[in-house]
């Protein structure tokens, strides 16, 4: 008999997947009787008249409904979706927040540091960072939004509805609205990103002129195979809802999923995977040739949220300004770092750092890296060991007054532009 295994593949296939065989139905989703006395329940992502190629939903052969729950009652975590400020239009740039000294889970270690201010209707992100020491006890889910979870320090062990995920740096885990998990932590403590994508569900981008391949490709998506825990005793169960935490408890894990089939579930992916494409010619392409995943607007073209990730690549690029060039964006610019230097900073982004530079920011490379940069050879040249992500939204992300109160908070972030002497030659050559 072959062995289950651990992960499926692809992005969002319809998959069916059971840890006990004969669990899933044939040719039908809900019989009378499922099999081994299991209830069928089905996890709606999309509402139910899209077209069918947006159309993502799951079937869950479980040991209980979902529905058997008492009634939810709210709990505080303040650092949790804080009160934001007023949009500021300057650019901001934390350094890494500390792990504590003292023991957080996962849900309790989430920091708020900017979002959208209409974040429920359907539309927006919010983009948090989560420091936490010790293995969660409960289970959550997030009713307000996918979770796109980007480890920066330390391994974790998610544990959801649909099967166990194993995300480490350098890779992502996006947990589908609704979908009960529960994180351990096989270091002991783990930092990361965590942006909540309020509008249409993560998707590849497509591809244009670049054609059938290239960037992320879908087979390197891995999706849970069935897994389930069976057992009673008292379970405490939390959700995010309207960006508040509520709290109940069972009295068995949420985590009885013995079977399912669908195309909605969570999944993870190694950035290392990321096919990057870049130029071999001059100049550079827009950084949006980054794109890992994107949540499309009703507007083509204009994302909700973009994932991008620049990682190590090779640098060929001719007679051209090799660093990300100085711009201003009407997108928002919301970027981490997962570990080495980012190429056009010198300094003062440390890995779990974070900047956001709002719409129509000026910012570029900082003083030393533009000047190196205009003096190098331009010999081909590997950056290695680097990775950076960003999170660029077309709404203007506003910081919450804790980010803006954190001690993390550089006062003088403009300064890494300064210096920038006049060399104009008044048209002498
Ligand atoms: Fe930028």
């Amino acid at each position: 008999m072959s062995k289950m295994p651990e992960y499926l593949s692809g992005f969002c296939n319809e998959n069916a997947t059971e840890a006990v065989p004969g669990a899933l139905p044939v040719g039908q989703n809900s019989p009378q009787k499922p099999a081994f006395g299991l209830y069928a329940e089905q996890l709606s992502g999309t509402p139910f008249t899209v077209p069918r190629r947006d159309a993502r939903r799951t079937w869950m052969y479980r040991i209980r409904p979902s529905a058997a729950h008492p009634p939810y009652r709210r709990i505080e975590q303040p650092l949790l979706c804080g009160a934001l400020t007023d949009p500021t239009p300057n650019r901001l740039r934390w350094d890494p927040i500390p792990l504590p000294e003292i023991p957080q889970d996962f849900v309790d270690g989430i920091v708020t540091m900017l979002a959208n201010p209409e974040t429920t209707n359907g539309a927006g992100v919010t983009v948090h960072q989560y420091l936490a020491t010790s293995d969660m006890r409960r289970v959550f889910w997030n009713a307000d939004g996918e979770l796109l979870i980007v480890p920066q320090l330390g391994r974790l062990a998610i544990d959801t509805e649909l099967g166990r995920i194993a995300a480490e740096p350098g890779e992502i885990a996006v947990i589908p609205r609704g979908v009960r998990f529960r994180v351990a932590l096989p270091d002991r403590s783990a930092r990361g990103y965590l942006c909540e994508n309020h509008g249409a569900m993560l998707r590849l981008p497509d591809l244009g002129p670049i054609g059938a391949n290239g960037l992320a490709n879908p087979r390197d998506f891995l999706t849970p195979a069935a897994w389930y825990e069976d057992r009673d005793g008292p379970t405490e169960v939390v959700q995010k809802f309207m960006g508040q935490l509520w709290s109940t408890t069972l009295d068995h894990s949420p985590l009885d999923v013995v079977a399912w089939h669908g195309n909605l579930a969570p999944y993870k992916y190694d950035l290392a995977r990321f096919n990057t494409l870049g130029s071999i010619s001059f100049d550079h392409p827009d950084p949006s040739i980054f794109t890992v995943l994107t949540s499309p607007t009703d507007t083509q073209g204009i994302a909700n949220l973009d994932f991008i990730c620049i990682a190590s690549r090779w640098l060929v690029a001719e007679h051209t300004f090799r660093p990300p060039w100085f711009h201003r964006n009407v997108m928002n610019e919301c970027m981490g770092l997962i570990m080495g230097a980012y190429d056009a900073k010198q300094g003062g982004f440390e890995p779990g750092g974070l900047s956001l530079h709002g719409i129509m920011a000026a910012h570029g490379p900082d003083n030393a890296s533009a000047e190196r940069a205009a003096r190098e050879d331009l010999v081909p040249r590997k950056l290695d060991g680097t990775m950076a992500i960003m999170f660029e939204t077309r709404q203007v992300l506003r910081p919450t007054v804790h980010a803006l109160s954190m001690s993390q908070l550089q006062a003088d972030y403009d300064a890494v532009w300064n210096g920038f002497g006049k060399n104009f030659t008044g048209g002498r050559r």
